[in-house]
């Protein structure tokens, strides 16, 4: 038994694990049930009686150098493979990222400027609270035109002269144009507008518009045609015809309805046109002499026209989508339709 304790001292001191599963199968061989040091724990009933007291001391430090030393193997096994840093294969292929595409009126907006840009028009924002000076007065709106009732427009303060207001429209922003650009202007104004409409498949309350304004020497009415006709054909292909009914709005004289041919069924009438061939896509004028006057510019030497379209009707056009809540309602499952037509 001598013989063998001093075999197992010996062992111990030069026992390695690479591993922490060499190290636990080093407690297995030693102190395992089947083990050595275990084994001769059973072997000690049979020691003579003298020999107890010298051979069951030596057989305790030999458990306690066993025990120690499995525990210190382990723990060097466990840091010396965190050290070598994730047990992962490296080369696998990566978690692929979700793109994300534009929603479909930003891509509207972004072709629309694009053509618009082409043309040499600078892109001007605003803000969406506005006063009703910029929104309406400017605008040539009558005192008690209705545009400013409570049904349409979203009141944010009220009881003063010149209230502030959620824009109804972005022609604001061509007012604030006038007021601060240098002559001739050309620019277009994309924005989100607000009109306290009862959201239905045709109307939101919340909506985007995108509004033109050039000004300068001897624009006329052919100017604002041609216009409209090159923009329709960029926009939706160059067979596109325009026609123009008469129209009114308080800010431009004459005013004009603009619709081009229905580029699905090419004019012969089908329910996207409503049989008509025809589709609405803006309203359109020559800026009415008291809206240039109000902004500072000599009616007498300038004349301009403006223009404005919504983007929900033109997106809703452009892919056969029939209810404008969709755009508001962030389904991925409809946005995921667009993704294809994402641009870098
Ligand atoms: N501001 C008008 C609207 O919101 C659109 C428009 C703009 C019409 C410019 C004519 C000229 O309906």
């Amino acid at each position: 038994m001598k013989e063998q304790i001093e075999k197992l001292f010996a062992e111990l001191e030069s026992l390695k694990a690479a591993t922490a599963k060499e190290a636990e199968e080093a407690r297995v061989r030693y102190l395992g049930k089947k083990g050595e040091i275990t084994k001769l724990f059973e072997e000690f009933r049979n020691v003579d009686r003298e020999m107890k007291k010298e051979f069951g001391k030596k057989l305790n430090e030999l458990k306690q150098a066993a025990t120690a030393k499995i525990e210190e193997l382990k723990a060097s096994a466990e840091t010396s493979s965190a050290s070598e840093g994730p047990k992962q294969d490296l080369t696998m292929p990566g978690e692929p990222l979700s793109l994300g595409s534009r929603h479909p009126v930003s891509i509207v907006r972004k072709e629309i400027v694009d053509i618009f840009r082409k043309f040499g028009y600078d892109v001007a924002e605003g803000p969406e609270i506005e006063d009703d000076y910029h929104v309406f007065e400017a605008l040539n709106f009558p005192p008690n035109h209705p545009a400013r009732d409570m049904q349409d427009t979203f009141f944010v303060s009220s009881g003063h002269l010149n209230p502030l207001l959620l824009r109804t429209h972005t022609s604001s922003v061509q007012v604030r144009a006038m007021e601060k650009m240098d002559l001739p202007i050309r620019v277009v104004c994309p924005g989100r507008v607000f009109r306290n409409e009862a959201i239905s498949a045709r109307a939101h309350c919340i909506f985007h518009q995108l509004e033109g304004l050039y000004i300068d020497e001897n624009v006329t009415f052919a100017d604002l045609k041609q216009a409209i006709l090159l923009f329709a054909r960029e926009m939706f292909g160059p067979e596109t015809k325009i026609r123009m009914r008469p129209s009114y709005f308080p800010f431009t004289e004459p005013s004009a309805e603009v619709d081009v041919s229905c580029n699905i069924c090419h004019g012969e009438g089908c329910n996207i046109c409503k049989g008509t061939g025809w589709l609405e896509i803006l309203g359109c004028g020559m800026v009415d002499p008291n809206v240039l006057e109000a902004s500072n510019i000599d009616s007498k030497k300038y004349s301009g026209f403006a223009f404005g379209m919504g983007l929900e009707r033109i997106a809703m056009l452009k892919w056969q989508v029939n209810d404008l809540r969709h755009y508001f309602e962030n389904d991925m499952r409809f946005l995921k339709e667009f993704s294809t037509a994402i641009e870098v």
